[in-house]
């Protein structure tokens, strides 16, 4: 399968994730050898950006990009994204570094690919797709999340939030990253939404999210609330076009 896809880059965006970041590049290397990694790090002050240069110094399929500082997890991606495209990789994954995203259910994304998707998602509201250690709140957060989403933008999508997924870069290239503004995880519904909307094919694989062991989420009132009025602007400046797509059937 790999033969067919190409070269995979799994980039792996971390603030202050020193203790989680060896655990995960050691389980992505492990699960899939050939595979590279780039740990995008946005100068994070607990030195995580230190271990990750230890981390490549001893492995060329380890790299770093380092950012000056914390401007979200949608910034780091794209910068990652387009560090990716430049080195001439042919799927770019994203995957978080806390281990929630377990890189042994990876395989089944890349063969999302390989039948034919243009962007694979880690899917926890598919059946088979599960969630261990959510407290409840968090829970209504994200189910929340999907359902305004939903209502919103009319995805065709369980998990449009997202954050363990591989897209093909003819994929990024064709949506184009350039006018993307987001900058925390509404990140992930902004690119759902850019693929879906370009007639590229959106297939959601079932995954098991494991809440994080060690170190604290970094989701945040800012992240929340740039997620609410970026939706809501979607939604309305979308809204044309849904009526002229209803019209038309
Ligand atoms: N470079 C960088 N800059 N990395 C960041 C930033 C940032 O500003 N904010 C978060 N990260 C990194 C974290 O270090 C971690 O590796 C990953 O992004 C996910 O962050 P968490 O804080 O652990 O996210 P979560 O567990 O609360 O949220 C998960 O679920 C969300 C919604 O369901 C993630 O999978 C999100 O991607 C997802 O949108
Ligand atoms: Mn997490």
């Amino acid at each position: 399968m790999m033969e067919t896809l190409g070269r995979v880059l799994v980039v792996v965006p971390t603030y202050n994730e020193r203790d989680n970041l060896p655990m995960i590049v050691e389980r992505i290397r492990t699960a899939l050898p050939e595979v590279h990694v780039l740990v995008a790090d946005d100068n994070s002050p607990d030195g995580t950006g230190e271990v990750a240069d230890g981390l490549a110094d001893g492995d060329d399929h380890v790299h770093v990009l380092h950012r000056e500082a914390k401007q979200g997890l949608g910034a780091a991606y794209i910068a990652g994204f387009r560090w990716g495209l430049r080195e001439g990789y042919d799927i770019l994954v994203e995957m978080d570094a806390d281990g929630s995203h377990q890189p042994e259910e990876l395989p089944k994304l890349l063969e999302a690919l390989a039948d034919g998707a243009d962007l694979a998602i880690g899917s926890r509201y598919v059946p088979g797709g599960k969630v261990v250690n959510w407290p409840h709140r968090r829970e209504l957060l994200s189910k929340g999340a999907n359902l305004y989403t939903r209502v919103m933008l009319g995805l065709p999508v369980r998990d449009a939030t997202a954050g363990f997924r591989a897209y093909r870069a003819a994929t990024l290239e064709k949506v184009g990253l350039s006018g993307v503004e987001s900058q925390g995880y509404c990140f992930q519904v902004d690119l759902t939404l850019r693929t879906s909307r370009n007639g590229l094919r959106v297939v959601e694989v079932p995954i098991t999210f494991v809440e994080r062991t060690v170190g604290k989420s970094k989701m945040s009132g800012k992240v929340m609330s740039e997620a609410l009025w970026r939706i809501g602007l979607w939604g309305v400046t979308g809204l044309p076009r849904r009526l002229r797509a209803g019209r038309d059937q």
